[in-house]
């Protein structure tokens, strides 16, 4: 039995990189449905096309996940199709150039920490309103990053976004544990998905940064790698496991 046997699953970000991973792994996983949510409505069709073709039920939904509006929406929608929500993985983000702090316009400050952090907020409040109302406890996870733990040069925005990801991710573990809803972040390292990528072929120069100062291998990590931390949180194997940040990198923060 798959370690998601029966499960209702909502995932952020899963039109490409590590959400895509995570949603087919769910489905590998048994879930009974895999809702997959990101703002790139043609990339994500195709996500839920693997999902589906792997044997799995899966629903694409294409919105703004900084749209509190849409996001209510997608979880009251997947909840009332089918009867209530197990899982959640929180998990679009995007990353900008490095900037001195000095140098960084508001703006690109405000629309990191909008899509990295505000967006894991609304997804969470909306999350935790069916988990509460259903009774049925339930885990989330939230994607962090190394970089909310050691700050990423030149990334302000990212490093405090990615940081406050995990302040909220240990406040939800607290404050629902008596809702049996368990909250845990992942870290991913230098993992080869198109944000690394800048929607070309080659490397940014901030991957192939992150590359050389964290990767103990120098090798990419594969988003299936990551996303299999997210799928083991989510399970009941992982049962225990409540308010932990788990670094996915092979040991390259310790470097
Ligand atoms: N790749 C890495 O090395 C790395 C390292 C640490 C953390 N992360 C984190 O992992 C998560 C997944 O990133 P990834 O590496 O798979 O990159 P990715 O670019 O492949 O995936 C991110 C997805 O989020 C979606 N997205 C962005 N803004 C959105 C919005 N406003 N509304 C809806 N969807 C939106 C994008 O369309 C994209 O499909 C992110 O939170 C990222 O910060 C990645």
């Amino acid at each position: 039995m798959g370690s998601s046997q029966g499960k209702v699953v909502l995932v952020t970000g899963a039109a490409g990189g590590i959400g895509a991973a995570a949603a087919l792994l769910f489905a590998t996983e048994g879930a009974a449905h895999v809702a997959l949510a990101d703002r790139d409505a043609d990339r994500l069709e195709a996500s839920a096309g693997v999902v589906r073709d792997s044997g799995g039920s899966a629903s694409a939904h294409a919105f703004d996940v900084t749209d509190e509006a849409a996001v209510a929406a997608w979880v009251d929608g997947v909840a009332a199709a089918h009867g209530r929500i197990d899982c959640a993985f929180n998990n679009a983000g995007i990353s900008q150039p490095s900037t001195p702090l000095h140098e960084m316009e508001r703006e690109a400050f405000e629309e990191v920490i909008a899509v990295n952090l505000t967006s894991v907020f609304l997804c969470l409040k909306h999350e935790l309103r069916h988990l509460v109302a259903q009774g049925t406890g339930g885990a989330i996870v939230n994607t962090s990053s190394g970089a909310g733990l050691v700050p990423a040069p030149g990334q302000p925005h990212y490093t405090a976004a990615k940081h406050g990801v995990l302040g909220l991710t240990r406040l939800v573990a607290r404050e629902y544990l008596r809702n049996e809803i368990r909250c845990n972040a992942i870290l991913p390292g230098i993992t080869d998905t198109p944000m690394l990528r800048g929607g070309g072929e080659d490397l940014t120069d901030r991957a192939r940064e992150g590359l050389r100062k964290f990767s103990p291998t120098g090798e990419l990590l594969d988003p299936t790698e990551v996303a299999a931390a997210a799928v083991w949180l989510c399970s009941d194997a992982a049962r225990r496991i409540n308010g932990q940040s788990i670094v996915v990198d092979g040991g390259g923060i310790l470097h």
